[in-house]
């Protein structure tokens, strides 16, 4: 069965499947696992400590893959300089950036002039309208059940995808819940031309995480993830446990950003993921981990979507 949509064809890849940018997961072997299975992989630049420590992450990918795969910049976040890691990712000539988390006009304005495909990553239709005016190639459509950073309005997959679809003529790619060929197809029905998926990605082999957060997201029920930082005006999901027990309740407390931050740190994010220890840090992950019951290699998993699909489309076509 053909999945060629106009994003497969964008970015050069054999299945619309994308792998979205992970803090602190998403490194070379996972990047070019998605790669080398038919999707695009992503290394996450901001998890990495400077621009030299990307140069090398991408040089690594490229010895285990000689497929397309992209850099993805969560801007605004953790503090680094992202105009030199775009620039390290423009000299390697990476051939996709993918950007979120502010107003994304500073990368799409560096990258401009280079042979190098221009993913945003939005959570709302205005968000994606402005994506397509400061020249993204496509968009990325996170809806309310993602893991990691959210939009601020609660919208749901279901409303967002086709209402960017609506709304902009560059291709969308949705975002947030998606865990097989049912989802998918729902995406492609809705209007999207791609999906991308997070937390289904970190509940692979490849994927390095402690056995805990695995695990974690292989028990989770539907109602196991909670939003954090929502009073700081920066919403994300993640796995419900002491450490995010214990951000709520200083929430709750409207006690602002300061007394936050320690417990929202890029380092208490890292301590879950690579000791899981859940009464010292959070790993985010979306309502999608209710669906998740295996940890498959990445290659396996990708060819069991693609079968998922082709026969829900042999179901549809009789
Ligand atoms: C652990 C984790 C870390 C994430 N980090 C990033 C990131 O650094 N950059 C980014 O663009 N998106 C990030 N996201 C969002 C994902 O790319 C994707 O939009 C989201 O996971 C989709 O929802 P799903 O988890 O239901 O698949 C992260 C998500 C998770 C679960």
């Amino acid at each position: 069965m053909s999945l060629k949509t106009r994003v497969t064809e964008l970015l050069n890849i054999e299945y619309p499947i994308i792998q979205g940018g992970l803090a602190y997961l998403a490194y070379a072997d996972l990047a070019a696992a998605v790669s080398n299975a038919g999707g695009l992989g992503q290394i996450t630049a901001m998890s990495l400590q400077n621009p030299e420590e990307l140069r090398k992450e991408i040089r690594r990918a490229r010895t285990m893959t000689d497929k397309p795969f992209g850099v993805n910049f969560a801007i605004g976040q953790h503090g680094r300089p992202f105009e030199q890691m775009v620039k390290v990712a423009i000299e390697e000539k990476v051939p996709v950036i993918s950007v979120t988390g502010g107003n994304p006009k500073g990368v799409l304005d560096l990258i401009h002039g280079h042979d190098i495909k221009k993913l945003v990553l939005v959570a709302a239709a205005r968000q994606a309208e402005k994506a397509e005016e400061l020249g993204a190639d496509a968009v990325m459509v996170v809806g309310q059940e993602g893991g990691g950073h959210l939009g601020r309005g609660d919208v749901g997959s279901f409303i967002l995808t086709p209402q960017v679809a609506e709304r902009v003529t560059i291709p969308v790619i949705a975002s947030g819940g998606i865990v097989d060929g049912r989802g998918l197809m729902a995406a492609l029905s809705l209007g999207a031309e791609g999906i991308e998926m997070g937390t289904r990605f970190i509940a692979t082999k490849e994927t390095q995480a402690h056995t805990n957060y695995k695990q974690a997201i292989l028990d989770a029920a539907e109602t196991d993830t909670v939003v954090i930082k929502r009073s700081i005006g920066a919403p994300a999901r993640a796995l419900r446990n002491e450490w995010t027990e214990h951000i709520l309740e200083i929430e709750k407390q409207e006690a602002g950003y300061d007394s936050l931050k320690e417990y929202i740190s890029g380092k208490a994010n890292q301590k879950y993921i690579n000791e899981g220890d859940a009464t010292e840090g959070f790993g985010w992950a979306g309502q999608s981990a209710a669906r998740i019951h295996d940890l498959p290699t990445v290659q396996t998993l990708i060819q069991r979507i693609i079968k998922e699909a082709e026969a829900i489309k042999d179901k549809w076509s009789n």
